[in-house]
């Protein structure tokens, strides 16, 4: 990692796999102090030097507020918070289980709602901080297999466009993260070629490198992402067309 990062602690949810273990393990390597959270605390007390486990379920919110008083009170103010946590299962329209949307909203969207209720009046009194989460790419315009999944990172991405403004305004910066397809364990299931897989350590060090500059849309890889962002301004003639000739037909 080159030059020196503007964050003493930053806080990891989604931090014992993927992604986010990833860019705890970058950003500890680089000086900074981490707070690592996921369910799986054996995988988070493994990570190493640098970085101190806070074993959580993002779906519990008093647990959330708890967790984020007691990083302050042991490693000092949060000045970074990367909200990783995250789930995916493919949707079966010949076994469509609300069980399915209701747990991925509940972890993807309200785990990230959770952790903004705890960290916002934090944030706001010190008038400082950046507040990140993951959405997705798949965010962008509806896709098979992904009715449950998709909703909460279209969600994502329109609760970074909701606050960003108004939280910019009170110091508290905000930035949304869209990954195409990563190499990480919420990927294996996948059972098709995944187009431009890009592997776990280039993602968080693209991320750490776009919160560093303070950029809002942190999209990668990027011939994936202008792939989907031309996607999102097709009418739904063409849009729906392109799907049964590619997605459908793969
Ligand atoms: N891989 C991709 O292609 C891709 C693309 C776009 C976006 N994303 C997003 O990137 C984020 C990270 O995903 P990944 O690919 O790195 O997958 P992953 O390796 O499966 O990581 C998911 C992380 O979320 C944690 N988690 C899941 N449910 C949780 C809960 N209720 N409370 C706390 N932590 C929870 C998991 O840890 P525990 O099981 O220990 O709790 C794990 O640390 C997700 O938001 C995902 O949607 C991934």
């Amino acid at each position: 990692m080159s030059g020196k990062l503007p964050w003493k602690v930053v806080w990891i949810t989604g931090a014992s796999t993927g992604i986010g273990r990833e860019i705890a393990l970058q950003l500890a390597r680089a000086g900074v102090a981490v707070a690592a959270s996921a369910r799986s605390a054996d995988k988070l007390s493994g990570l190493g030097a640098g970085i101190r486990a806070f074993p959580l379920d993002v779906t519990d919110p008093q647990a959330i507020r708890e967790t984020a008083a007691r990083i302050e009170r042991e490693m000092g103010p949060i000045d970074l918070a990367i909200m990783a946590a995250g789930t995916y299962s493919p949707v079966d329209i010949d076994n469509f289980d609300p069980a399915n949307f209701q747990h991925t909203m509940g972890t993807n969207y309200f785990g990230v709602v959770g952790c903004l209720s705890a960290l916002l009046p934090l944030m706001l009194s010190r008038k400082s901080g950046h507040v990140a989460w993951v959405a997705s790419v798949a965010g962008y315009r509806g896709l098979p297999k992904a009715a449950a999944y998709g909703p909460t990172k279209a969600a994502l991405i329109n609760l970074a466009e909701c606050l960003k403004p108004e939280l910019g305004l009170r110091g508290v910066s905000v930035s949304v993260i869209n990954p195409g397809f990563i190499e990480t364990p919420l990927t294996k299931q996948n059972d098709f070629p995944m187009p431009f897989l890009m592997q776990a350590d280039e993602a968080a060090r693209l991320t750490i490198a776009g919160l560093a500059r303070g950029r809002f849309e942190i999209a990668y890889p990027w011939r994936f992402v202008a792939i989907l962002k031309f996607a999102r301004v097709l009418p739904y003639s063409l849009f729906f067309w392109l799907v049964g000739r590619t997605i459908l037909k793969a």
